[in-house]
């Protein structure tokens, strides 16, 4: 449709048609006969007696082919302005084939391989009708105590920025202008701003934090998805230096639209519209409808309060009139960049090859399985005891040992039957004799279980005694030759709503690992997690240790192929792993502090550090083990002396002095050495990935530019400032062997 049909279209309407398109609803609200909607979910909802469910815009997580052309037929039968429904839902990392959760994802650094992986979503959903998906999340985090730090991309801002461009990509497309082709949907990037840092890790908690840190670290990401043409973002439930983000005028008009020039769709989180009257920031459904509109919020997502008090609230006022009409005009233009106004099917109707060769083929379990082995991180490998050698007698031992439970909390489409599990992982290395397989211990303890709710209907009924698990599990420990015991926290004490106070291992997986390592076997431990958890006494005990995060429906099968060298693990980890819960935050791109804890002071108490720990992480930010080795030497830098318009060039060489073959991440860190700020100890500038054959040698080039100099300084202006600079090149954010400075100069030209 052309702009000026959308605008007839728009001034066709009535108010309460307006309203309506600003409204979203979930699929029970078009379920049986009108009464049976007006006393059930529309009651239930608090939206008025008279409110037209066929004036809806919007419906959340619906998700299923037949579902959704029934209930659009029925919608364009009964509804009078005849504008097709949206069909949005959570597909965060996979519809059907489901991918490692997004903070393991970009602990592979392939960012190509993460636009693929949100292809096939895409391409998933487009099989299926979903129109729009709320993903990528960006939030930056330095908390695993949260929960929701699973489905971010971690504490790095460089990280951020290319996973919220490749998602974008591979979700909407590369096309640029306004329509979304066939197999893209619509992405949705979230929470703005800054929900990855609530008080104490908190879920929901209040989030504050200067101006200069919100512009230094956590806009970049959204920044990132509203240049590669983000459709849509979604407001975060939290305050943002006490004003709620879901009537935060500043946040959503002026930071949002005006300064990083976002023109598409805001919707608010769920229900976050009405919860201003629970922050006391709006003190009734009236005034959170009018807060909520001047802020800029286009779509209430399932809360009644546009739908029952915008009309009032506009009530002849002309200006607010005008943001009503502007909010309408943007969700009409979102259907028309989907082309639903030429066909609200979007193909569904046509015949298509069956679904068997699109959802779940194939292609899409290999790329999962691919990104599940990138994903992976080996953090310890004591005298190379892996890879796995495929005669020795393995006791597979652990309540992950079968566990399919492995997509992660936001895995809504996800079927665990898909899932192949350690065990058939392993069986397709070696035969069944070679692997003894048994519990060991139950998943959790009893007031854990009870601590999720209504989740403990979906947790694994533990029918046998933990004694009897454990002994059975100390006897065939010992008859092995390797122990692999595969621990992990329940996907349900991770994600939204999953805040712990003492992110550990679960106390009878603990108890467990201590029994057997008493055996002084060889042992190998697996961590499934959504979080870094605190894995310092872990650590100490295993000879391999390995974060698998929830690597999704081809984890088993991609951890197996890393057990036994087949493939050989690449991961870098995206957020620090604390060596104890009172360190957090601990992140590695912390700032200097007037008394640093320098190694050559020795013990020194006045300096910035605890009596009781170390400052350093157990393993901190782009650390990650390799079968072999690299070697790193420093081949050439351009120039001493730069300006912007004359970068520093650098050339790395690298070379495979292991036995395997193997990708490296040539990460680059630069330290501003003084400016009109603080400024972190070092910031990660670039990366380059190499893949090396055993004794191969390559070369990485990296330029500094001028922009990558830039910061916030004291005027809010992100600009360089002349000075001295500290270049850190290395495997991870503290193994940096390659080290030289350079200078900026303002303006002055080299030789
Ligand atoms: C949830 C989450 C958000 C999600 C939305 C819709 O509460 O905060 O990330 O997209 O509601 O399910």
């Amino acid at each position: 449709m052309q702009n000026n049909q959308l605008l007839e279209k728009l001034g066709s309407l009535t108010v309460e048609e307006k309203i309506g398109q600003l409204v979203q609803l979930t699929g029970d609200f078009f379920e049986g006969d009108l009464d049976t909607v007006v006393t059930g979910p529309l009651k239930k909802l608090g939206l008025h007696q008279n409110y037209n469910v066929y004036n809806t815009g919007s419906i959340l997580n619906v998700t299923d082919r037949e579902k959704i052309i029934q209930l659009q037929t029925d919608y364009l039968e009964k509804s009078n302005h005849k504008i097709p429904l949206l069909f949005m839902a959570d597909i965060i990392y996979g519809y059907r084939t489901i991918f490692p959760i997004p903070l393991a994802q970009t602990c592979s650094w392939n960012f190509e391989s993460i636009e693929y992986a949100a292809s096939i979503a895409a391409r998933e959903c487009y099989e299926e009708g979903v129109h729009v998906t709320f993903a990528p999340m960006v939030d930056i985090v330095r908390d695993p105590r949260w929960g929701r730090v699973m489905e971010s991309s971690g504490e790095d801002t460089l990280l951020a920025k290319k996973y919220a461009e490749s998602m974008v990509h591979g979700i909407q497309g590369r096309q640029g202008e306004n329509s979304i082709p066939a197999d893209k949907i619509a992405a949705c990037v979230k929470h703005f701003a800054a929900y990855g840092a609530p008080v104490a890790g908190r879920e929901y908690n209040a989030v504050d934090m200067s101006e200069h840190m919100l512009r230094e670290y956590y806009l970049p990401g959204y920044q990132a998805a509203i240049d590669a043409g983000v459709k849509l973002v979604m407001t975060a439930f939290n305050t943002l230096n006490g004003i709620p983000a879901t009537g935060n005028e500043w946040l959503n008009r002026d930071l949002l639209r005006q300064e990083m020039k976002f023109d598409g769709v805001l919707i608010s989180d769920y229900a976050a519209v009405e919860e201003l009257i629970m922050h006391g920031y709006a003190e009734d459904e009236a005034a959170a409808a009018k807060l909520a509109l001047v802020a800029g919020v286009d779509i209430d997502m399932k809360t009644a309060v546009y739908a029952n008090q915008l009309e009032n609230v506009i009530n002849g006022n002309e200006e607010l009139q005008q943001l009503l009409d502007d909010a309408v005009y943007r969700v009409l233009k979102l259907k028309n960049d989907l082309g639903l106004f030429e066909d609200p099917f979007r193909g569904l109707k046509e015949s298509r090859p069956l679904l068997a060769t699109r959802i779940l083929s194939d292609e899409h379990k290999t790329a999962a399985r691919s990104l599940a082995e990138q994903s992976l991180v080996l953090l310890k490998n004591e005298q190379e005891l892996l890879p796995l050698s495929k005669q020795a007698k393995i006791a597979l031992i652990g309540p992950y040992a079968e566990e399919t439970s492995t997509l992660g909390m936001w895995a809504i489409k996800g079927d665990e039957r898909d899932t192949v599990n350690l065990k058939t992982g392993l069986l397709k290395h070696v035969d069944p004799e070679q692997i003894s397989v048994c519990r060991g211990s139950h998943l959790l303890p009893d007031y854990a279980r009870d601590a999720l709710g209504k989740y403990v209907d979906k947790l694994p009924v533990e029918t046998v005694d933990e004694d009897v698990l454990l002994q059975e599990a100390v006897r065939k420990a010992s008859e092995a030759d390797v122990v692999v015991l595969a621990l992990g926290e329940s996907i349900y004490q991770s994600g939204e709503g999953g805040s712990r106070t003492n992110p550990t291992l679960p106390e009878p997986q603990l108890k467990l690992l201590h029994e057997v390592s008493q055996l002084n076997k060889k042992l190998v431990v697996i961590v499934y997690s959504g979080r870094p958890l605190i894995l310092t006494e872990v650590a100490a005990q295993a000879d391999a240790l390995i974060q698998a995060w929830y690597p999704g429906t081809m984890g088993g099968e991609a951890l197996a192929n890393i057990l036994y060298g087949t493939a050989n693990p690449s991961g870098k980890l995206a957020m620090t792993f604390p060596r104890s819960v009172g360190q957090i935050p601990v992140y590695y791109n912390e700032l200097k502090t007037g008394r640093p804890n320098l190694p050559e002071n020795g013990f020194y108490r006045f300096a910035s550090r605890y009596i009781d720990e170390a400052n350093e992480p157990l393993y901190p930010f782009g650390y990650g083990k390799s079968y072999t080795t690299f070697d790193y030497s420093l081949l050439s830098v351009s120039r001493k002396e730069m300006s912007a318009d004359k970068p520093v060039d650098i050339e790395v060489s690298v070379t495979n002095t292991g036995k395997y073959d193997g990708k490296e991440t040539v990460q680059l860190y630069i330290r501003d050495q003084f400016a009109s700020v603080a400024r972190p100890i070092k910031m990660l500038a670039d990366f380059k990935q190499i893949f090396l054959r055993s004794g191969e040698t390559g070369t990485v080039q990296f330029s500094i530019s001028e922009d990558m100099l830039k910061f916030y300084g004291t005027s809010m202006k992100f600009e360089s400032e002349p000075g001295d600079f500290e270049v850190y090149i290395g495997t991870s954010s503290q193994e940096t062997p390659l080290t030289f400075n350079f200078a900026l100069r303002a303006g002055e030209h080299d030789e």
